[in-house]
């Protein structure tokens, strides 16, 4: 999946995986991620997602990073905050109160700029890629982010029955591939298919909605 299929996805406004709403998933399990105000949360492949507003009103730092320039702009005319911005190599920094956002590709970050970052919170952004690319994504954020906790929220439904995004992924593979020293809990499962019709007018016959909270060993 290239870059330009999620820029495109930008420009046509075919955004159906944004909320209008903080994820609740997110309000209910924030705390076991085990932070203290003033730390900083990484929200990979963010979109312009209120999430970030949310984490950033409890008082955290968040260090937001999306790929298209259209979201980062739509986030900050949305919520009406007036970032300063600066341009660094393929990256473009965007700062507004305890926010910062990195518009770039995921894969050009690099841990330095990660050095602050005591979480990671990823929701729809590990679904968003397939299997391939989920596994250099994992590599790439177990590079950046060798030892902070994550919050994952993942979907799990048949892969034959539906082309992503987004793409199921399995414990198993989270196992396998995302979780390498990290313990592992799952903290909820639930069948969301009668929330996504579109998805089992796709097709679908079942899709569940999975929340992990890891930790490192
Ligand atoms: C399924 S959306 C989820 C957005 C957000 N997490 C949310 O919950 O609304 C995936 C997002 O990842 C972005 N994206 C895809 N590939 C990326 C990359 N290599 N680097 C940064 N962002 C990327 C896309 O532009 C898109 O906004």
């Amino acid at each position: 999946m290239k870059t330009s299929f999620w820029k495109q996805r930008w420009q046509e406004n075919k955004i159906g995986f944004h909320l209008n709403e903080v994820n609740p998933l997110l309000i209910q399990y924030a705390d076991t991620l085990r932070l203290a105000p003033g730390q900083q949360v990484f929200v990979p492949l963010s979109g312009k997602s209120l999430d970030i507003i949310w984490l950033a009103q409890q008082g955290y730092q968040v260090l937001a990073n999306e790929l298209s320039p259209l979201a980062v702009e739509a986030f900050f005319a949305e919520n009406h905050l007036q970032p300063s911005q600066i341009q660094k190599g393929d990256l473009s920094f965007y700062q507004s109160g305890l926010i910062t956002f990195v518009c770039g590709d995921f894969f050009k970050l690099t841990p330095t700029q990660m050095i602050n970052v005591a979480a990671v919170y990823d929701r729809a952004a590990l679904v968003a890629l397939p299997e391939a690319m989920r596994i250099d994504y994992s590599r790439h954020l177990n590079l950046l982010c060798p030892r902070q906790s994550r919050l994952l929220v993942t979907l799990e439904y048949e892969q034959s029955e539906m082309a992503g995004p987004p793409f199921a992924v399995q414990e198993d593979e989270l196992r396998a591939e995302y979780a390498n020293g990290f313990q592992l809990r799952c903290l909820q499962r639930s069948d969301v298919l009668a929330e996504h019709a579109h998805f089992a007018a796709k097709g679908l016959s079942g899709l569940d909605e999975a929340v992990y909270i890891l930790h490192p060993q």
